[in-house]
């Protein structure tokens, strides 16, 4: 349905000459103001803790944009989601993550069908696998058990189970080794191959198409690496798929019974929480992978019931919205503070990128006033303080920053602890205050004074740089489940929002269809002549080389 334009409504209109008076805001006077202004703009729910006062907004700004998210009809949409309608309308197809979370006994239909038999016999399946391989009782054709697992996929079906189970590392079992094989670049597998003994390894072939090229060439690369010494019939004990193409999985050669399904109503980058999870539930059990699907079903239902003002997703969402519009800012960089969450911002820039990085509305029209989904990037703290911070500080560029550290550690190095605390505390409060030119003068006092004038534009900090601060108490299954799905939503709101179709991604078609081709010219003979004059030079470059 084609919505009146965004930037047409009366909330997004007030919200532009609201912005033009908040672009004098400073952090600094708001906070001065204001003693309450933490606790009133701060929220918490499913074990997560949301500090949103480092933001140049108040509470007028929170007003209009909560009244843009009912403007834009963004509560019924949401609502159309949990139902199971199918709002994804260039494939047609209904977006139900959250139903892999979901109790049993909650009915969720598509297509008049309830899905969640499907979902938990698939969960039965996964944890009767996953409880053989880790106590010892599947055994390799050689009659070992697994001590490997290596996961062959990539985009949705790599970056999430592979994030997981970095994540929760603490929960893992010891007799298992997890790899990752996503890159066609054959020193992933090299990487992935040297170490480990085919008559102990387990495959996982994710793909939720089971045609994507890079996954087919890795998954076969790895067959016939383990037929060097296996049988045909030992494949059995040793390659598992994951897909929602049954037929391609059989074609491959993979024994029916090692077969884990899912649905075309769950989107690559939302798969985590489906039979894509399987790594998952070898690494850390079951039991754990069930907390995680409860973190995020806890979350699910505070997005769905929550009033928007104390609606974290909500929260998160609108302040980045307000960010990206109407600050200017065109990318967002993601902090954890948490060494195990070190592949979080890699798994969010697909979660986000693909789902919001569009250029037309729901209907097709061209978005020519507004800017979309932003940049996502970030590492680590405190590794990013020593290698971009400075930008983020002192560039000319805004950069919204989202912070995320965990109370309490699962180690006993408790200095560490309150050391890593304190940077992530410490560089909030830093972009927020900034340091003035006087302040920087009364620092310098005892230099000579042209000395002080000299450096002192150099050491001044501007400040009023907006940042969100997100604590759990631990890093659970539970709380990581909570967290993921909070980013879900916050992209959910967003996309609606910006009246784009979150959940396809034609925008990666382009680049496949033209590898496929040149692929077929760097291993023929001819010389192709028929791409731009850059691209011809560097298949010849390539040939040359071979
Ligand atoms: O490159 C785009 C993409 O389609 C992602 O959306 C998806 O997660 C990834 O490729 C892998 O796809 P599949 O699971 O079908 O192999």
């Amino acid at each position: 349905m084609r919505q009146p334009p965004l930037s047409s409504t009366a909330s997004y209109q007030q919200l532009r000459t609201h912005a033009a008076d908040a672009g004098a805001w400073q952090m600094r006077e708001l906070f001065a103001q204001d003693p309450q202004r933490f606790e009133r703009l701060s929220c918490e729910a499913a074990g997560l803790f949301l500090d949103y006062s480092k933001n140049r907004l108040d509470g007028r700004t929170l007003e209009l944009l909560a009244e843009l998210v009912r403007e834009r009809g963004v509560e019924r949409l949401r609502d159309a989601m949990f139902a199971g309608e199918k709002i994804n309308l260039t494939e047609q197809r209904a977006v139900l993550h959250t139903a892999l979370r979901a109790p049993r006994e909650q009915q969720i239909t598509v297509d008049g069908q309830d899905v969640s038999g499907d979902v938990h016999a698939v969960l039965a399946r996964v944890k009767e696998f996953s409880d053989a391989v880790r106590s010892g009782a599947w055994l390799g054709h050689t009659g070992k058990p697994i001590t490997d697992i290596v996961n062959i996929g990539i985009g949705g079906s790599d970056l999430g189970p592979k994030m997981v189970c970095l994540a929760l590392r603490q929960f893992a079992h010891p007799r298992l080794t997890m790899h990752f094989v996503s890159n066609v670049d054959g020193h992933d597998m090299d990487a992935a191959l040297s170490k480990v003994d085919p008559e102990t390894t387990l495959f996982i072939i994710a793909s939720k198409t089971f045609t994507t090229a890079e996954t087919m060439m890795n998954a076969h690369t790895a067959r016939a690496w383990f037929l060097q010494n296996g049988s045909e019939e030992a494949l059995a004990k040793h390659f598992v798929a994951v897909s929602t193409n049954v037929e391609a999985i059989e074609a491959f050669g993979i024994d029916p019974a090692n077969m884990f399904p899912f649905w075309d109503w769950v989107g690559g980058r939302y798969s985590v929480w489906s039979a894509i999870g399987l790594p998952v539930a070898l690494c850390v059990g079951y039991g754990y992978f069930a907390d995680f699907l409860a973190g995020a079903h806890a979350m699910d239902e505070h997005f769905r019931t929550a009033p928007i003002e104390q609606n974290l997703p909500m929260i998160l969402a609108l302040v980045g919205f307000w960010n990206r519009e109407f600050l200017d800012a065109g990318s967002v960089s993601i902090a954890p503070y948490h060494q195990d969450l070190n592949r979080f911002p890699a798994y969010l820039q697909q979660l986000d990128m693909e789902s919001n990085g569009k250029r037309v509305t729901r209907a097709g029209d061209p978005i020519t006033d507004y800017a979309t989904g932003p940049v996502i990037w970030g590492d680590v703290g405190t590794n990013g303080q020593h290698a971009y911070f400075q930008l983020l500080h002192q560039g000319t560029d805004v950069t919204p920053i989202d912070f995320i550290a965990a109370l309490r550690p699962a180690h006993e190095f408790h200095n560490h602890h309150a050391a890593l605390l304190a940077n992530c505390f410490a560089q909030s409060e830093a972009f927020m205050k900034g340091k003035t030119i006087d302040e920087v003068r009364q620092d310098l006092q005892g230099l000579d004074a042209a000395e002080i004038e000299r450096l002192a534009p150099h050491k001044t900090f501007p400040g009023n740089r907006p940042s969100n601060t997100i604590l759990m108490e631990y890093l659970t299954p539970a709380t990581l489940g909570a967290l993921i799905a909070l980013y879900e939503h916050k992209v959910f709101v967003q996309g609606a929002l910006w009246d784009v179709n979150s959940f396809d991604q034609w925008g990666v078609e382009l680049g496949k269809v033209l590898a496929r081709k040149i692929e077929a010219e760097l291993t023929g003979d001819a010389r192709p002549q028929q791409h731009d004059g850059s691209t011809n030079g560097l298949i010849a470059r390539a040939k040359a080389a071979v």
